[in-house]
């Protein structure tokens, strides 16, 4: 059985006045793991606010684990500021910063590497599903950014890109055949045993109002949730419709 994971991902939001939100959050234990990712700034003192009912990530992390990378932050650093995930290769990292597959793998085989979880993004633009190549795509993304050593410990989040941030939603039918085929390429390549334990979240607009019917979609094991994870209340309404999906 997987677990069911609710994972918040702040952006560049949240000050030390959000971290009440996390506080909230803690104070309503949940069935489902239950993850935000605040800015790297904030990581400390959420694992403090979260106390231990709530975990704490972070949003990306550099591929080496030390050296003269101005302004970025390893993985062994986020583990010892108290993170147990990393997101890698989120669209807007990849969009924002040029960041390529293969290098979205090798972040990833270093948060490994410091014990960190990593939530690898993968998302096909509209043109791209448009053109009806959305499967194909996003399929070759994910396997591109696996790591060399991939087994059952990763989370894979699939993200249309259209859908993030815009209030648009994939279909639940949509949603339900990306998960398929992203299940089966994982089987493909790790093994049935492997694929079958890997956790595929959806992400893109999830709110508490659609929260319930794309819970409900086969092979959807939880949520990477934006703008709604940034308060307590929409983000305690999503996760309570995890719960009892
Ligand atoms: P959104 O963002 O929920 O605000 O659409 C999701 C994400 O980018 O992870």
């Amino acid at each position: 059985m997987r677990r069911k994971l609710a994972a918040g991902n702040w952006k560049m939001n949240g000050s030390n006045a959000a971290l009440a939100e996390i506080a909230a959050l803690a104070a309503h234990p949940a069935q489902s793991e239950v993850l935000i990712c605040p800015p790297a700034t904030l990581i400390a003192a959420a694992v403090r606010a979260a106390s231990g009912a709530v975990m704490i990530g972070a949003q990306d992390c550099h591929a080496s684990a030390s050296g003269a990378h101005t302004g970025d932050i390893a993985a062994p650093m986020l583990a010892e500021a108290g993170a147990t995930h990393v997101i890698v290769g989120h669209s807007e990292r990849r969009s924002d910063h040029g960041e390529t597959s293969a290098q979205v793998a090798a972040k990833a085989a270093a948060a490994r590497t410091a014990g960190l979880t990593p939530i690898i993004c993968v998302g096909e633009t509209a043109a791209e599903r448009a053109a009806g190549r959305a499967e194909e795509i996003v399929t070759r993304q994910m396997l591109e950014s696996l790591p060399a050593d991939s087994d059952a410990t990763l989370i894979v989040a699939y993200e249309p890109i259209w859908a993030i941030g815009t209030g648009d939603t994939a279909t639940t039918d949509d949603i339900a055949m990306m998960h398929r085929a992203l299940r089966a390429a994982l089987s493909e390549h790790l093994g049935v045993e492997a694929a079958h334990k890997i956790r595929l979240l959806y992400g893109g607009s999830v709110k508490p109002g659609n929260a319930r019917e794309i819970f409900a979609v086969a092979d959807v094991d939880g949520a990477l949730v934006g703008g709604a994870s940034l308060t307590a209340s929409d983000f305690g309404t999503i996760i309570a419709a995890l719960d009892q999906a």
